[in-house]
């Protein structure tokens, strides 16, 4: 996982709007949040994210078949964050694309990496949850303002011939409630213009009641139906890993599924809600505090724009602490690191020569054209 150092507390709201640390603290469960810095973006926290997973999962990145970074956050619109990643990476023979479905999409990224590892089509993949939501959030509305944070969190995931991993997942959609979270401007339908900026239309608009009243339906019932599908009881799971919106969803989701709230990991007094990245941080956080041990059964559990909805069983079948990376392995990686940017400048200035070498024969070519046209 990868955090911008800077902290947002909710004292430091109270100063920006009307609220109170009361008030966020009560209705949500956040005290702090982290606000990405200048030059920070959703790819910078992306490549963090990804570097410490690589690292932890010991693999050269030149190994890596797929990358998916899921985020509504993106740098730019095109090229996708994820073929940033891939160039970074220097992950040469990667398919990347960006995957946008709300704070769903960590969860939606990993079960259709898993489907194309299970396929055959492909060996390894990196997914990545990425999110620099304060660069869409409107600083003078409280009733958005208190919930949002940036982070990242990326996951490696690897075709085994073992039993164990992602054993389900259960997606879904209603696209009915579309209206109930969006970012209204800035795409085709309502296209960048300064009535747009003043009408402060590129910021998170959400009806927060109707969400949360989505979510604590949502959430256990995607948990049983992905529970179902592989055959397991609620009792089996050790622990959920839940999309951090707001603790009391939390707390409604463990009374659903009659599971104490201890099952229902919570780090969202630190981070905030980070849309796509807040599933990935918490296993992270999760394995770090020990809560996630070798053979549990996990269940990654997220909702959010769309409206949409996911859920993912996994049995954690790796050793945990990981195994110390290899230090031949560690020296290789950073020396590829190193080569894809040296890569990167080569191929750009390559690209730039090879145009002007093509724009001097096709000016040569269309003089020798029109010169022959006059003999
Ligand atoms: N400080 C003080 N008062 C506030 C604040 C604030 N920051 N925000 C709202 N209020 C007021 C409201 O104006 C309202 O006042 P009123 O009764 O006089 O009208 C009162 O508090 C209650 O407002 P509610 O909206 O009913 O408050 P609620 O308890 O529902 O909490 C919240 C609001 C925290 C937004 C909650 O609804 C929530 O968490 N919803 C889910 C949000 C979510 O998970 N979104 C996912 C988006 S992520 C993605 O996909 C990008």
């Amino acid at each position: 996982m990868a955090v911008p150092d800077r902290v947002l507390t909710n004292v430091e709201l109270t100063t920006m709007v009307d609220t109170s640390e009361e008030w966020i603290l009560q209705r949500t469960g956040i005290e702090e949040r982290r606000i990405a810095g200048e030059g920070e973006t959703t790819f910078t926290l992306s490549l963090r994210a990804a570097c410490n997973a690589l690292h932890v999962a010991d693999l050269d990145p030149a190994r890596l078949d797929l990358i998916i970074v899921a985020t509504v956050t993106p740098d730019y619109a095109f090229p996708s964050t994820a073929c940033l990643m891939q160039d970074a990476l220097g992950a040469k023979d990667a398919a990347a694309f960006d995957l946008s479905a709300g704070c769903s999409g960590f969860v939606y990224g990993m079960s259709f990496a898993a489907d194309l590892l299970k396929s055959g089509r492909y060996q390894t993949a990196l997914v990545i949850g990425a999110e620099t939501l304060s660069r869409i959030t409107d600083f003078t509305d409280r009733t958005t303002c208190i919930l949002f944070g940036d982070g990242a969190g990326a996951v490696v995931l690897e075709a085994r011939d073992a039993p164990g991993g992602i054993l389900s997942s259960a997606l879904g959609a209603d696209g009915s409630g579309g209206d109930l979270l969006i970012l209204p401007a800035g795409g085709s339908a309502n296209p960048a213009t300064p009535e747009t900026v003043t009408q402060r239309l590129h910021f998170i608009h959400m009806q927060g009641r109707q969400v949360f009243r989505f979510a604590t339906r949502a959430m256990p019932d995607a948990s049983r139906k992905v529970l179902d599908q592989a055959g397991l009881r609620i009792e089996d799971v050790t622990l959920f890993v839940p999309h951090q919106a707001n603790d009391r969803i939390l707390q409604a989701a463990a009374r659903g599924l009659g599971v104490s709230e201890e099952r229902m990991f919570s780090n969202l007094a630190s981070y905030g809600n980070t849309s796509s990245a807040s599933i990935p941080i918490a296993l992270c956080e999760a394995i770090g505090q020990g809560r996630i041990r070798r053979d549990d059964l996990i269940v990654c559990v997220g909702f959010g724009a769309g409206l949409t909805w996911a859920a993912a069983a996994i049995k954690w079948t790796m050793p945990l602490p990981a195994p110390a990376p290899s230090r031949r392995m560690t020296a290789r990686r950073s020396l590829r690191y190193r080569w894809a940017r040296l890569r990167s400048l080569w191929r750009r200035w390559w690209r730039r020569i090879d145009a002007r070498l093509f724009q001097i024969l096709y000016d040569r070519e269309g003089k020798r054209k029109r010169r022959g046209q006059h003999d």
